[in-house]
């Protein structure tokens, strides 16, 4: 890989179907397994060499740069640009238009996959392409936007949310592109403009060459608290090429656990928690920093974040429970999701599916 390839990545959506737990934290910034997800992306990028970065930012930019910094720790060169109103996908790039001078990759910032980078550029030289997408297969591709190709790889149609039966394959935009620079003269400035829906499509009608860059190694949107969830069950399951972990039961720095704990499944714990008699934690579940997890407690397939109370008894199963939440005594969980600071009261129980937004008292659903 030549030294100087770029990447920018979008990282300045709302976030809006993952809006529980992106009110005050940026979804490239959502913790998986205890590190922020932009941290994944940028490792990634930098096992391929890439290491001149740029984060195209609108939503809750300061998190990003104050964890980060220059990149220098991370091994890599950062640099934040801002909107100054939501540009989309395309308009986003525009946006960072002075620092690309050469072919330049351009990822979402809320996908985790192994996509071989190195070779998806040298597969876009190679075919004198102007862009690549990269692509991936899905079993549904009805929710996404689906692209069909030549045997070469050249796209022949873009459909965005087709009807079953309406496509011939299941590859879906992966939300990894190549670009040259020359693209850029095509998305105007200063306007809100989408890949998947503008530019692409109307490279397609000027005869552009568009090529598609097929891999079928792991990869997940995790655009919901849904498919956030999955991408950690996953991850612990060793279901993602690369990401095994060393141990199933991983515990931070300074944690007090009870001796009656019991841990089964893969569980990855924070700094400083503790851990009262008779705690259960069935895997896989992931405890942020700070967490205290009262007597009889029970924590199975969940994501816990920072400095969460458990009180005696509470019970939460398939759920992920944002920063600083606080669960009463013998409230009880399941497939739900909290955004920061929500109480829930002694005794209650949450009917399957809430969606709590953050801060307030939860009594009952
Ligand atoms: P939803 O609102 O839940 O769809 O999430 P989102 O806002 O992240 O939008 P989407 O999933 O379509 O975005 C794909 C990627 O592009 C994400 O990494 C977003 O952060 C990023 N993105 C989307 N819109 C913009 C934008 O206007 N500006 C910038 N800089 N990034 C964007």
């Amino acid at each position: 890989m030549k030294d100087k390839v770029k990447a920018v990545i979008l990282v300045g959506g709302h976030g809006t179907r993952l809006r529980r737990l992106t009110y005050n934290t940026p979804k490239p910034m959502v913790p998986v397994l205890n590190m922020p997800f932009l941290e994944y992306v940028i490792r990634n990028l930098r096992g391929h060499n890439i290491l001149d970065i740029i984060l195209a930012q609108y939503y809750l930019a300061e998190s990003m740069e104050n964890y980060f910094g220059d990149g220098s720790k991370f091994g890599v060169k950062l640099r934040y640009v801002m909107e100054g109103s939501p540009r989309g996908t395309a308009g986003a790039v525009k946006n960072v238009e002075k620092y690309l001078d050469d072919t330049f990759l351009v990822l979402n910032g809320d996908i985790f996959h192994n996509c071989d980078f190195t070779n998806m550029v040298k597969f876009h030289h190679r075919h004198r392409a102007k862009a690549t997408i990269a692509l991936t297969p899905v079993e549904d591709p009805t929710i996404y936007g689906v692209v069909e190709t030549d045997r070469r790889g050249k796209v022949k149609h873009f459909f965005e949310k087709p009807e079953p039966g309406e496509v011939s394959t299941n590859m879906i935009n992966a939300g990894t592109y190549v670009l040259e620079p020359e693209v850029l003269q095509w998305i105007p400035p200063d306007t809100k403009y989408s890949f998947e829906r503008e530019l692409f499509p109307q490279m397609l009608t000027d005869d552009k060459p568009v090529y598609t860059y097929s891999f079928h190694n792991y990869w997940m949107d995790m655009g919901t608290a849904e498919k956030y969830l999955q991408l950690h069950r996953d991850l612990l399951s060793d279901k993602c090429d690369n990401h095994s972990l060393e141990k199933d039961v991983i515990i931070g720095d300074k944690c007090n656990i009870h001796s009656s704990a019991q841990f089964s499944g893969s569980v990855i714990i924070g700094d400083n928690c503790t851990f009262g008699r008779g705690v259960r934690l069935a895997g896989p579940v992931v405890i942020g920093p700070n967490c205290a997890i009262m007597e009889d407690a029970v924590i199975a397939d969940s994501v816990v974040w920072d400095n969460v109370t458990m009180n005696t008894r509470a019970v939460i199963k398939s759920s992920v429970v944002a920063n600083n939440c606080i669960l009463g005594s013998d409230s009880y969980l399941v497939d739900a999701v909290l955004g920061d600071h929500v109480t829930v009261d002694e005794g209650c129980k949450l009917k399957p599916g809430a969606r709590i937004l953050p801060g307030g008292t939860v009594k009952d659903t």
